[in-house]
């Protein structure tokens, strides 16, 4: 596996392969952990050529979030990237990323003013911005994303569409812990007693999708039962639940198809999210 920093040195690897090999390409923040892993492996699979970039992107963190205490682990990052098929392991720097003075954005509206993009503004510019601007060194086949970030690939997938980047995005199943608990790069801030009260987020979905194979499809009943749920957890505070189109994310009354279940809940000072897609 390679490593390699400057633009210009992968955009020289990846010009030859273009046409000739099926490039695959996983865009991360790093700290790596299953659910990055899964999708490595997914498209050492599925492709001829696996391109991983490793950026903390200052641009997706509100001026009260976390950037600075994003977990960095880069020597086991590469590890693990190279022990899970990656082929070049892109870490590009800030500097390069945006050079002074940066002018241009990329915005994707209405799917974006719901949930967490009302939660942390700007978030999701800072997320479309940089995919694009990563899609577009890499110029990959395919791109892989996890589910967890549920809101994340709706809008990656309308700002590919918009913008006509032809790149198949593929969607992987959020991997879990033994008991439930998404994997996140977050999870390592739990304290002993907050990752004990994490399982909650799991259980309250997984209540939620049993009481729909009951036969229960409104949207006021599902919520109200999921949220007395998590509010039986002491150290839970929710931030939002809600029952939604998977498409458009605006909220439904009924499900009359499929909906997504979708979940943000700080556990002591950690904001976890979670959803689940259901289809009847
Ligand atoms: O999901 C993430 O890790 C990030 O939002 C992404 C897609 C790598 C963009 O920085």
């Amino acid at each position: 596996m390679k490593t390699l920093s400057n633009i210009k040195a992968v955009q020289k690897i990846l010009a030859p392969l273009r046409g000739k090999k099926r490039i695959g390409f996983v865009p991360t923040m790093g700290a790596f952990h299953e659910g990055h892993l899964a999708l490595m492996r997914r498209a050492e699979r599925e492709c001829d050529f696996v391109v991983v970039s490793l950026f903390v992107n200052p641009l997706q963190f509100g001026p009260k979030e976390d950037f600075a205490a994003y977990p960095r682990s880069v020597p086991s990052d590469r590890k693990m990237a190279q022990e899970a098929g990656v082929d070049l392991l892109w870490t590009p720097t800030a500097e390069e990323i945006y050079p002074s003075p940066y002018r241009t954005f990329v915005d994707v509206e209405e799917i974006t003013r719901r949930w967490e993009g009302a939660v942390r503004p700007g978030h999701f510019r800072g997320v479309a911005t940089v995919v694009a601007k990563l899609l577009q060194v890499v110029q990959p086949d395919r791109a892989y994303f996890g589910q967890k970030d549920y809101q994340q690939t709706r809008v990656l997938r309308q700002m590919v569409k918009d913008l006509h980047f032809p790149v198949s995005i593929r969607i992987l199943p959020t991997v879990r812990e033994k008991d439930g608990v998404a994997m996140s790069s977050r999870n390592q801030r739990l304290s002993p007693a907050e990752r004990a009260a994490a399982p909650i987020l799991f259980r309250a979905l997984t209540q939620a999708e049993t009481r729909v194979r009951q036969g229960i499809h409104e949207s006021r009943p599902l919520l109200k039962e999921v949220a007395a749920l998590i509010q039986s957890e002491p150290l839970a505070r929710i931030d939002y639940i809600a029952l939604c189109d998977p498409a458009s994310l605006e909220p439904i009354e009924k499900i009359q198809k499929e909906a997504v279940f979708l979940l943000a809940v700080k556990i002591g000072s950690v904001r976890l999210i979670d959803n689940l897609l259901i289809r009847i």
